[in-house]
């Protein structure tokens, strides 16, 4: 039993208490290599093991509607490029809903907003990332000329950028059309002001598609999009008779409104009027994480945020709705640190789909769900069953595979008392540099100068950096195979107090700023007189078949290796 259980007992009585931060400072992204087949951990599969148990109890308190929904569930790995967990369920009062009688990853479901992705995903493809910066009225100039003059009643486009659409900040609000657009509709916000949901700007974007390929929107999709991933239901069309398509739910055929079952509207279709499927969705996962359509570049900008909410977990991408999850650091932690979720979330009424990848976790999840109540409680109690159990699992994961892979003792061969160790910890995260000598001398001590600090009240950390040399390397030449996948990836180190107790408020301590307690983004890479342009923070780790077997310090050119 550790101390922190003491600690946090008085305050698990304290409703809604959320979990502590770290104590450790730390950088946004991953704190481990992600690249590797998590369904080998104890994590993951605890965490299959436990999912249908939850969904079961979800179901037998009346969260959910056993008879009264359908769903099905797709998690997958942007490492191993497989589905990773899938969950089916179908309502007995939904059965004659489903046009085979057979649910599975084929079957189309309407996504909703979820399409608002594909409109963006297909513009960035075909016109490249340059386009997020173009104003709206150069590509589509009918919008131009509203001779309004009143703030309150006159949108101007030549202030909105196609960007500024994508990432709901156009101003322009709620639904309508293009002529609607230019004179009658009024703003809501100036652009640029702050995050408005509209499904209008992209009604707009679906303009810009079709302008910029010359294509309707369903046809773009085909040629952007479908045709070079393989999707084969992915449309904009409800399938007809004589096509080929491997079932469908639609809860009711009938058209009660805006964007309901069956009303294909083409006009609103950039918006919401996407039909696909989660092996259709799994697909767009892959190609977004791996880079397949776009420059890694290009990825890495578009999954950022571009503008915030009222509240401190959700930011908006382009048209990401990013949401920020504080997770576990590792399976017995209470601490937990920061890891963004980019989601897209779509739906009406009887049907709603969720769309999500974890950039840090090499996972992805789709939710795809009809019944009366989908895009209301089910379409969030879902959501937050899979992100509680496989995104977690996935921190925990990492970790797991880290204490195999990555923690050991290095030593230098030829110097005596050269050495360093790596550990994982239960509530700190990335790797900790638990020793670090040189001839003798205790570096850790050493390292911010003279006096010379008490190395043990220190937390020692390294974090990967997401640089990779995948080039041969004379280092790494004698272990493993010929077969043998090597690489070399930069770390960098950070060093704090180990209590570090000035958390703001909102986390749990005192005030509106954490003052100096989170500025670690801001202390890396400083180099010494000697460096040559290396930080005298930086290691690399040179992985054989992804286990560590060599660390570099780059900036005395120090070479340790795995003490067997
Ligand atoms: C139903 O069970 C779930 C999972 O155990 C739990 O999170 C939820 O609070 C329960 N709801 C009710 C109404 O009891
Ligand atoms: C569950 O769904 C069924 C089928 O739609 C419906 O008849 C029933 O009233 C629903 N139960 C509740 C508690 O809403
Ligand atoms: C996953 O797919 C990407 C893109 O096609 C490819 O580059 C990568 O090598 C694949 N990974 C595996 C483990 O097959
Ligand atoms: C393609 O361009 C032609 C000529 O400008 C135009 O008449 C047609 O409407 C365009 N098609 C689409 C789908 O935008
Ligand atoms: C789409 O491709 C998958 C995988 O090959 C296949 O199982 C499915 O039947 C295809 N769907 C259609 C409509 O052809
Ligand atoms: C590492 O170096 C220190 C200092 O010289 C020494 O005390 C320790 O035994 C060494 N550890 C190993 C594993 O060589
Ligand atoms: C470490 O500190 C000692 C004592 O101040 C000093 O002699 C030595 O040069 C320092 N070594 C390094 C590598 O900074």
């Amino acid at each position: 039993m550790h101390l922190g259980f003491f600690f946090l007992l008085p305050l698990l009585s304290i409703p809604n208490i959320y979990a502590l931060p770290s104590d450790d400072c730390i950088l946004l992204g991953p704190m481990f290599p992600a690249e590797f087949d998590i369904t080998t951990t104890d994590a993951f599969r605890n965490a299959a093991e436990s999912f249908p148990r939850a969904i079961n109890s979800l179901f037998s308190n009346g969260t959910l509607n056993e008879t009264g929904v359908t769903f099905a569930i797709d998690v997958f790995s942007t490492a191993t490029n497989n589905t990773i967990y899938s969950y089916y369920h179908s309502g007995s009062a939904l059965d004659s809903y489903l046009s085979t009688g057979d649910l599975n990853d084929n079957t189309m479901f309407r996504i909703g907003s979820v399409t608002k992705l594909f409109t963006v995903y297909a513009i960035i493809v075909h016109s490249g990332w340059q386009i997020m910066e173009k104003g709206v009225v150069e590509i589509l100039p009918e919008l131009k000329g509203n001779k309004g003059s009143d703030p309150l009643d006159r949108i101007v486009w030549e202030d909105i950028t196609v960007g500024a659409l994508a990432a709901q900040l156009g101003g322009n609000g709620g639904p309508p059309f293009l002529d609607v657009m230019r004179d009658l509709k009024k703003p809501v916000a100036p652009a640029f002001a702050t995050t408005l949901y509209s499904d209008s700007g992209f009604q707009v974007l679906g303009q810009v598609l079709q302008r910029v390929t010359n294509l309707t929107f369903n046809e773009a999709i085909q040629k952007v999009l479908s045709k070079p991933l393989g999707l084969n239901s992915t449309s904009s069309f409800k399938p007809k008779d004589g096509e080929t398509f491997n079932g469908l739910v639609l809860p009711g055929d009938e058209v009660t409104g805006y964007q309901d079952w069956g009303l294909d509207s083409q006009i609103s279709a950039a918006s919401g009027g996407l039909y696909s499927t989660t092996r259709d969705l799994r697909m767009i996962g892959l190609a977004i994480s791996n880079s397949q359509l776009l420059d890694p570049r290009v990825t890495r900008a578009w999954m950022k945020p571009r503008g915030h909410t009222g509240s401190l977990i959700s930011s908006v991408g382009a048209p990401w709705e990013i949401n920020r999850l504080a997770l576990t650091i590792s399976a017995s932690s209470s601490r937990t640190r920061i890891s963004d979720l980019y989601t897209k979330l779509g739906g009406q009424q009887k049907y709603a789909t969720i769309f999500a990848l974890s950039p840090d976790h090499k996972i992805g999840y789709s939710i795809m769900v009809a019944g009366d109540t989908a895009a209301g409680i089910d379409r969030f109690t879902l959501r937050n069953s899979v992100t509680e159990v496989f995104v977690q699992a996935a921190e925990h994961a990492a970790w797991e595979h880290a204490e195999k892979a990555f923690t050991g003792t290095f030593v230098d061969p030829e110097t005596e008392g050269t050495n360093l160790t790596l550990t994982v910890d239960t509530d700190r995260p990335g790797l900790g540099l638990k020793e670090w000598f040189e001839e003798g001398v205790d570096i850790r001590a050493n390292v911010s100068g003279s006096p010379a600090l008490d190395a043990d009240a220190q937390s020692f950390r390294l974090y990967p950096m997401g640089l990779v040399s995948e080039g041969p390397s004379s280092l790494l030449e004698s272990y493993g195979s010929e077969s043998s996948e090597r690489k070399r990836m930069a770390w960098r180190a950070r060093f704090q107090p180990k209590k570090l107790v000035a958390h703001s408020a909102v986390e749990g301590g005192q005030g509106l700023f954490d003052n100096s307690r989170c500025e670690q983004w801001a202390s890396v890479d400083f180099l010494d007189l000697y460096s040559n342009g290396i930080g005298t923070d930086e290691f690399v780790l040179g992985l054989v078949d992804g286990r560590l077997e060599t660390v570099e310090y780059r900036s005395t050119g120090m070479v340790l290796k795995r003490l067997e």
